[in-house]
């Protein structure tokens, strides 16, 4: 069963309590990103583990083996359940992270490779002496990442489909650009429906706005997470 994560785009502490106090139930697993991190530190990931819910750091680690293998275990001290690498960073680094994640046992984060970002297209492949193409560069640094510790990766709902076959039925496949039908779609340029991207192979929707800047956000997020469990349970 895929789940919602919901992508705390705030930046304080005050309004990630409220958020989260406000969606309850509803909602059980939080994303905590660059720059809320680097506002509030650790303390914002305290607040929401002391919640009871789970939290998906995305830092997008990407240092020498030694230091990516020190911030997973700090990101596994505070509880964080999930965490991000950026495959690029190299065999060595992605397999220390792992081997950090590892030594933490049970409860460690499970690491999620970036393998090209979004906002990067053809000719910036270019000015980095990439000469495969994007696809074949998205393939291969998944591949790469998943066959030295990482537990799957972030991808666009476009390239889900695509790096479940090229990846296998265990990875984890955790999806931006998520929008439910009729809701805006904002500065986001490839999305899916909730069902599609389940359909899709998605193991972990990330939707923000949707939910946040909704009228009800705990009405919103509750309409994603029943089209999640609806698309699980029948075939497209
Ligand atoms: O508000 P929205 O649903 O667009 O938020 C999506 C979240 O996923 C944001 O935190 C955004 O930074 C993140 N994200 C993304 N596209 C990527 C990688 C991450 O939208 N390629």
């Amino acid at each position: 069963m895929a789940e919602l994560i919901v992508a705390l785009d705030v930046s304080s502490t005050a309004e990630v309590v409220r958020a989260v106090d406000r969606l309850g139930d509803t909602v059980s697993f939080y994303k905590i990103g660059l720059e809320l991190f680097s506002a509030e530190g650790p303390d914002v990931v305290r607040a929401v583990k002391g919640r009871g819910k789970k939290v998906f750091l995305d830092l997008k680690l990407h240092d020498i083996p030694r230091t990516v293998e020190r911030a997973v275990k700090a990101g596994a001290a505070l509880g964080v359940d999930l965490m991000t690498l950026h495959a690029a960073g190299g065999k060595a680094m992605v397999f220390a992270a792992k081997d950090a994640a590892l030594a933490c046992g049970a409860g460690a984060p499970k690491l999620l490779a970036v393998t090209m970002l979004t906002s990067l297209d053809a000719s910036d492949l270019a000015d980095l002496g990439v000469t495969r193409n994007m696809t074949a560069q998205v393939e291969a640094l998944g591949r790469l990442a998943c066959m030295n510790g990482a537990d799957g990766i972030v991808c666009s709902p476009k390239e889900v489909a695509r790096m479940r076959t090229v990846l296998g039925p265990g990875a984890l496949l955790v999806t931006p650009g998520v929008r439910p039908a009729g809701a805006a779609v904002g500065d986001q340029k490839r999305v899916a429906t909730p069902a599609q991207a389940v359909w899709d192979g998605s193991t972990h929707l990330v939707v923000g706005r949707p939910i946040l800047e909704a009228a009800d956000p705990c009405a919103a997020a509750r309409a994603i997470a029943e089209e999640m469990t609806l698309a699980s349970a029948v075939t497209p």
